[in-house]
């Protein structure tokens, strides 16, 4: 099933979604001539709104044309054979692709109707209104109380290191983590398990106080465990921020979001809500890619 880690080049990410169309009447090509996304790829309380938006790594083409609205306080995940385009999407959210040589966006992502790529847009500051946690836990090479005050030192989110304390303290325990670590804060990050560095990762990214969170494959690299842990907080989150996960597991998508949207080759074929994705998908590749027969 986790097979991300594997498909690193373009090569074997083609070779993952060669198959798809084979049990399906539906080749890609009829599908880029169609640039249609069905189901409920619009929401009345959007807090993102994503219009027509194309990615490309030079001249070649990544995202074909995706639209899709993200709720306020919503749970969308985001589903797909590797490769087909779930990080880069989730990248042009935040502007992270900005930081890709070759990468163009093009497109509409509005965020409150503010139009993130703006040239007038502050991207640091947008980096801290859509916070992003990857796949594999990050954890800057410093102590938990600075992994955690770091960004609110930099944004001047905190006057008094009375300020920054409870910052520290309010971030770590909505992520879950203070009382594991509440009599070790100035011990390096890096010295603590996957799963709490993850859950650490993620204090880092409340303590700026996004509105949105993205998370790619957050629980990958994570034991079953681990992995529980941060579901659990991940509907807990949902109540004060608007979460976009990539998972590469359909079980994960099923327990923690209330829509899905299925990508495949770069287009987004299917958003609706998670329990009929999962029971009575609308396209024919969204129910092959959950019966299993690709993916
Ligand atoms: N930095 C990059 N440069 C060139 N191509 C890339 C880069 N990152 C991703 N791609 C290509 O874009 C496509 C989508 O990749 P990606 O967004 O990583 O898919 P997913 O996250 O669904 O596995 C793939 O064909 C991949 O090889
Ligand atoms: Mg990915």
């Amino acid at each position: 099933m986790n097979t991300t880690a594997t498909l690193g080049t373009d090569n074997m990410a083609m070779a993952a979604v060669k198959k798809p169309t084979e049990g399906t009447d539906v080749s890609p090509f009829e599908l880029a001539a169609e640039h249609a996304t069905v189901g409920s790829f619009e929401v009345e309380n959007a807090k993102m709104s994503i219009k027509n938006v194309n990615v490309y790594y030079g001249d070649k083409q990544a995202i074909f044309d995706v639209s899709v609205d993200i709720g306020k306080n919503e749970v969308i995940a985001m589903i797909g054979p590797s490769g087909c385009g779930k990080s880069t999407f989730l990248r042009a959210l935040n502007r992270m692709n900005d930081t890709v040589d070759g990468c163009r966006v093009e497109g509409d992502i509005r965020m409150d109707g503010q139009d993130l790529y703006s040239p007038k847009l502050d991207v640091v500051e947008l980096r801290a209104r859509v916070g992003m946690v990857f796949q594999k836990p990050n954890p800057f090479p410093k102590s938990i109380y600075d992994n955690v005050a770091y960004g609110p030192k930099i944004h001047g989110l905190a006057d008094t290191r009375v300020d920054l304390d409870e910052i520290v303290e309010r971030s770590l325990r909505r992520a879950s983590l203070w009382d594991e670590v509440k009599d070790r804060l100035y011990q390096a990050g890096t010295g603590l398990s996957g799963g709490q560095q993850q859950r650490l990762c993620i204090a880092r990214a409340i303590a700026v106080s996004p509105e949105v969170i993205l998370m790619d494959e957050p629980c990958s690299a994570l034991d079953p465990i681990a992995t529980a842990r941060i579901e659990e907080l991940i509907e807990e989150l949902s109540q004060n921020f608007t979460i976009a996960i990539v998972t590469h597991s359909m079980q994960q998508a099923a327990r923690v979001s209330q829509r899905t949207a299925y990508f495949h080759l770069g287009q987004l074929i299917e958003v609706n809500p998670t329990e009929q994705v999962f029971t009575m998908p609308e396209h024919a590749l969204t129910e092959s890619y959950i019966t299993g027969r690709f993916g």
